[in-house]
């Protein structure tokens, strides 16, 4: 059942290109440049005409949130936010009809993320569900909703919903966008053609799995590690802390880079392991006067840097080298490496990867 693999986390890792490609399978039609999406396509006016986008979620899906935060704003223009459904529920929120809400959870059974589905339908609003579990009680509390098509994940630790979540809410992003007209023609079918060759980007990025496992060999012994990334990479190095903690039970923290000057840079020093996305997109060379900042204080560093990329090499003590991608898609493709890494340090510690102390794979208490 775990398919010759030693753990369900590393296989549901390595299912990853055939999962995304599952996933938009029959939605994206790149070349004549169509995204269709059935609970888009019967509500688009529901999300044309929203205030704003309101996303719930906890956990890993929170993460996959943030980044839809960053490319729903980018490619369609329309105000999003973002928040954990256990403080949604109880802070009295304001929520209007004219807002439209999108619920994401793996399970579809957060006790968390249903309860705030119910306030914002009792509230008036348009909820959107992204599952990936078909029939779960979130996706029959919502109105309507995409499905992931990741197939069963086992693993408590969350890896192939977390790509899969982030296509089809890209996927949503690009559709709106396209109503909008807030992107460029050419931009909207570079950015479909991007998306229908990601897997093989990421099947290539499956490729660092011996990179990941010598650096983990290497840090295995630590007992604190901090993320970092900017833009679209700070839900990822979010991603990453969570991913490391949760199934190595090594404290991880991840951080935007720049907000490391405002407190977390007081921790650095030779024991702290540091790993920074730094893929060439997005704000690189921001970046990378923050990895000379970690250096100067002689941090340890483990930089995701693009193919070919020099200036990081030669600051880092480690670089993990992934595919070019388009700002927007990197997330897709600079989550792997970081997948890898915490699952080889969990196996170095003999820790129970697919079933981490304390925790349970669907949180059905608040
Ligand atoms: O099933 P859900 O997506 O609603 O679950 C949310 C979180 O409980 C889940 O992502 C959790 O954080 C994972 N263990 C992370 O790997």
């Amino acid at each position: 059942e775990k398919g010759g693999y030693d753990h369900f986390m590393l296989k549901e890792i390595y299912e990853q290109p055939s999962v995304i490609k599952d996933t938009y399978r029959g939605r994206l039609h790149a070349n004549e440049g169509i995204i269709q999406m059935a609970g888009v396509e019967d509500n688009l006016e529901k999300f044309l005409n929203a205030d704003r986008i309101l996303i719930v979620a906890c956990g890993t899906s929170w993460h996959a949130g943030l980044v839809a935060e960053y490319v729903i704003e980018e490619f369609a223009r329309i105000p999003v936010e973002v928040e954990y459904a256990s403080e949604f529920r109880y802070r009295n929120p304001i929520i209007t009809p004219k807002d439209v809400v999108i619920a994401i959870s793996q399970s579809g059974e957060t006790a968390d993320t249903l309860a705030a589905i119910k306030l914002a339908k009792e509230k008036g609003a348009f909820v959107f569900g992204v599952c990936n579990v078909v029939g779960s009680s979130i996706s029959r509390e919502t109105h309507a909703g995409a499905y992931t098509h990741a197939g069963p994940e086992i693993g408590v630790a969350s890896t192939k919903a977390f790509t899969t979540q982030i296509t089809v809410l890209t996927m949503i992003a690009l559709r709106l966008a396209k109503a909008k007209g807030t992107l460029s023609n050419s931009d909207f079918f570079r950015y479909l053609q991007e998306l229908e060759i990601i897997p093989e980007k990421v099947q290539e990025a499956l490729a660092t799995n011996e990179v990941s496992k010598e650096i983990a060999a290497k840090f295995k012994d630590s007992s604190n590690c901090l993320y970092l990334g900017r833009g679209y990479n700070f839900p990822v190095a979010l991603e990453g802390a969570l991913k490391l903690k949760e199934i190595s039970y090594i404290h991880a923290e991840g951080y935007p880079a720049a907000e490391m000057k405002h407190g977390p840079i007081a921790l650095i020093d030779e024991q702290m392991p540091v790993i920074v996305i730094a893929p060439k997109q997005g704000h690189y060379d921001k970046v990378v006067s923050n990895i000379q900042e970690i250096k100067s204080r002689s941090g340890k560093i483990i930089a995701v840097v693009t193919k070919g990329d020099t200036q990081v090499k030669e600051l880092a003590d480690h670089v993990i080298e992934i595919p070019e991608t388009s700002d927007a898609l990197s997330p897709l493709i600079t989550t792997i490496p970081l997948q890898l890494l915490s699952y080889h340090i969990a196996v170095m510690r003999d820790c129970n990867v697919d079933q981490p102390r304390n925790l349970a794979k669907s949180v059905t208490v608040e």
